[in-house]
C-alpha cells in the first residue's frame, strides 16, 4: 500500500464514521501564534479546540503537512523527518476515549492489515495533577490487547501539548508496531529509539489548557486529537526498513544517488529530509534569512549542502534536488509547482550565498592547520562559525597527514547546545536547536552591554532577566526610567569602541568567593556550584557566566540597540543587534 492509498483508506474510514474532511492548512500556521511552524494538525484547529464551533461540525478528518525541527539531530535514523505528514482525525467537544480507541483499533486491524499481535500501546501513568489513565488501558484490554503490551510512562512520553507556551493538551495513548528487531536489550520498550519499536499513531485526550504561567485548567469542552505520521505508517505497511524506502522519498533518493560519488546512508537520508522540507517552506514564498522561519530554513539548506559536498555533489545539485520534490508533491500539494521559480531561484542564491562562506572557512583552516593537530575547540569554530561539519574537517586534515580532537570537538558541541538550549528555548520554540555563532556574538555583547550600562548611567546596573536568539539580545535590567537618545548611543558607542579595541575575552575557574572577592558580575539569587567560570572580557568586564563566548570582540560586528522599554516597575528591557553578519 502506498501513500496515497493510506491517506485515501484513512479519510473514507473517518467519514464513515461522521466526519467531515478539512484541507491541509498552511505550514505557517493561522490560527496559533505560539509557534513558527505547523507541528501537528491541531494547530489549524486550536480555536475549535478551545470551543468556537467549527463550520464542517464535531467530527473532522483530514491529511496536514507538518514541520518538526525538534527531532532535527535523530534525521539520517529510519523514521525521524523535519517535514512530514499527518493524518488525523478529531472530536470537538463529540466523541471520547472508547470511540476514539475503538476506531483506531479498527482502522488498524481490518483497513491496514496490521497484525495485532506486534501491536503496543502506550497510557499515560499519571501525575499530581492528572490521574492515570486506566480508562484507556481499560478499553485497550477489552479490545484484546494484553497488559504485558500496555505500557504506562509519564508526562515525557504520554502527553501531548502545548506545541508552544501555552494552548490545548493533555494525556495521550499512542500506538506501535513491533518490528521484531531489537538493537539494545530485553529492556526494550515503546519510546526507546533503537527502531524495534515503529510508533504510528498517536491519539490525544484533549482536556487541559496549559498556561503560560504553567497551570492546567480544564477545557471547556473534552477533544480528542490524533495523528499519524504517513511515511513511518507506509513504511511499517510495506515492511520497509525506513521512511526513505516509500513512495514519498523514493524519486528523491534515486536522484541523490544519480548526483552522488560517495555513498553515505546517513548524509543521503538528511539531504533528502531537508531539501524535502526546504521545498516546502519556501513554497509558502518564505525565503533564507536570519529571522524566524527564514532562519529555519536557511539551516536546512545549509546543512543540506554540507552533506552534500561529503558525498561529492556538485554546485547546483540543491535546485536539482528540490525539482525531484516538486515534481513528487505537486499533485498532492500544487503550491510547490505555482511557487516553482521562486523555490528553485532562492534554493540557487543560497547555495551560491554559503559556498562563499565555506570559502573563507578554507581560509581559516589553512591558517589552522599550519599550526598542527586540530583542537577539538578550533573544529568547533570551524563548525559554528563557518558550517564545517566535523566529518569535513576530519577529511581535510587527513590530506594534510594531521589529527583531530573529535571528543574535544563533541565536548564543545555539548557544552554550547547546553547553553543555547537554556537561552534560546522560550522564544525559539519549534524553531531549530539553536548552536549558531550569532548567539555567541551575542552573548558576548551583552556582557559589553551591561558592562556599557554601568559606566554610562554610573548606577550599580543588575542585570534581571537575558534572552538571547539569533537575532538579537534582550536584556533586563534594574532601571527606573527611560534612557534618553543621548544615554542609548552613549551605550552604544562605548560598546563598540570596546569590539574595535580587539579586547581578548577568556575564563578562569574560581570559587564562588573569590569571583565576588574581584568583583565579576553576577546574579547572585542564582544558584552557582562551588567552582564557577569568569568571563574577563580584558580588563572591561568580569562576569560569572558559563559560556560560550568569542575569543575576541573584534568578532562581533557592530552593536546596535535597535528596542527599549520598561517591562515591570524599575525594569528595563534592551534589545539590540549586530550588523555585519559573518554568516550572509
Ligand atoms: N497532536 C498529536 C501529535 O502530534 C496528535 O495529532 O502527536
Amino acid at each position: 500500500m502506498d501513500s496515497k492509498e493510506l491517506k485515501k483508506k484513512y479519510i473514507e474510514f473517518f467519514k464513515k464514521k461522521g466526519h467531515a474532511e478539512i484541507k491541509s492548512s498552511p505550514l505557517v500556521p493561522e490560527n496559533d501564534p505560539t509557534v513558527l511552524f505547523t507541528t501537528a494538525g491541531m494547530h489549524p484547529l486550536v480555536p475549535f479546540l478551545l470551543g468556537q464551533p467549527h463550520p464542517s461540525g464535531k467530527r473532522l478528518v483530514g491529511v496536514q503537512k507538518c514541520l518538526r525541527t525538534g527531532d532535527i539531530d535523530d534525521v539520517g535514523d529510519p523514521t525521524h523527518n523535519t517535514f512530514f505528514e499527518m493524518l488525523g482525525n478529531w472530536s470537538l467537544g463529540d466523541y471520547w476515549k472508547e470511540d476514539a480507541i475503538k476506531w483506531c483499533y479498527e482502522f488498524l486491524k481490518d483497513e491496514l492489515k496490521i497484525d495485532m499481535n506486534k501491536l503496543h500501546v502506550t497510557v499515560f501513568a499519571g501525575n499530581e495533577t492528572v490521574p492515570k489513565d486506566e480508562e484507556s488501558a481499560k478499553i485497550w484490554k477489552s479490545l484484546g490487547i494484553p497488559e504485558d503490551r500496555i505500557h504506562y510512562m509519564g508526562m515525557e512520553d504520554n502527553w501531548w501539548g502545548p506545541p508552544g507556551e501555552e494552548g490545548p493538551c493533555g494525556p495521550d495513548t499512542e500506538m506501535f508496531v513491533d518490528t521484531g528487531k531489537s538493537k539494545c536489550g530485553p529492556n526494550c520498550k515503546p519510546g526507546c529509539g533503537c527502531g524495534k519499536y515503529f510508533e504510528i499513531w498517536n491519539a490525544v485526550f484533549m482536556e487541559y489548557f496549559k498556561t503560560k504561567d504553567g497551570k492546567f485548567e480544564p477545557l471547556k469542552q473534552k477533544n480528542v486529537d490524533t495523528g499519524m505520521g504517513v511515511e513511518r505508517t507506509t513504511a511499517i505497511l510495506n515492511g520497509y526498513k525506513s521512511v526513505y524506502e516509500t513512495d514519498l522519498f523514493k524519486p528523491i533518493m534515486e536522484k541523490i544517488n544519480e548526483l552522488k560519488e560517495k555513498s553515505d546512508e546517513k548524509a543521503e537520508r538528511i539531504i533528502a529530509d531537508h531539501l524535502r522540507a526546504s521545498t516546502f517552506i519556501l513554497a509558502e514564498k518564505i525565503p533564507p534569512s536570519n529571522v524566524e522561519r527564514g532562519y529555519v530554513l536557511r539551516r536546512l539548506i545549509r546543512r543540506a549542502i554540507r552533506y552534500g559536498r561529503l558525498i561529492g555533489m556538485k554546485e547546483g545539485f540543491v535546485s536539482k534536488i528540490a525539482k525531484t520534490v516538486i515534481e513528487r508533491y505537486k499533485e498532492e500539494y500544487p503550491e510547490v509547482k505555482q511557487n516553482e521559480e521562486f523555490i528553485l531561484e532562492e534554493l540557487d542564491k543560497e547555495e551560491k550565498r554559503f559556498l562563499k562562506t565555506l570559502e573563507s572557512g578554507l581560509k581559516v583552516f589553512n591558517k589552522i592547520a599550519k599550526e598542527g593537530n586540530i583542537s577539538g575547540e578550533k573544529a568547533f569554530l570551524l563548525f559554528q562559525s563557518y558550517g564545517f561539519p566535523l566529518e569535513m574537517t576530519v577529511e581535510l586534515a587527513k590530506e594534510r597527514g594531521l589529527k583531530v580532537d573529535v571528543e574535544g570537538f563533541h565536548k564543545e558541541y555539548k557544552k554550547h547546545q547546553e547553553i543555547s538550549r537554556k537561552g534560546a528555548e522560550k522564544e525559539f520554540k519549534g524553531g531549530l536547536a539553536d548552536t549558531s555563532y550569532e548567539s555567541i556574538k551575542l552573548h558576548t555583547a551583552t556582557h559589553l552591554l551591561a558592562e556599557a550600562l554601568r559606566r554610562v548611567l554610573k548606577r550599580d546596573i543588575i542585570q534581571k532577566g537575558s534572552n538571547i536568539t539569533p537575532e538579537r539580545l534582550r536584556f533586563d535590567f534594574n532601571f527606573d526610567r527611560k534612557l534618553t537618545d543621548e544615554e542609548i548611543k552613549k551605550v552604544e558607542d562605548l560598546v563598540n569602541e570596546k569590539i574595535k579595541e580587539g579586547l581578548p575575552v577568556y575564563r578562569k575557574e574560581m570559587t564562588l568567593e573569590e569571583a565576588k572577592k574581584i568583583g565579576a558580575q553576577g546574579v547572585f539569587e542564582e544558584k552557582y556550584g562551588d567552582k564557577v567560570y569568569v568571563y574577563f572580557i580584558d580588563d572591561f568586564s568580569k562576569e560569572i557566566c558559563g559560556g560560550p563566548h568569542v575569543k575576541n570582540t573584534k568578532e562581533l560586528g557592530k552593536f546596535k540597540i535597535v528596542k527599549q522599554k520598561s517591562v515591570a516597575a524599575g525594569v528595563r528591557r534592551i534589545k539590540a543587534i549586530l550588523l555585519n553578519n559573518s554568516d550572509e
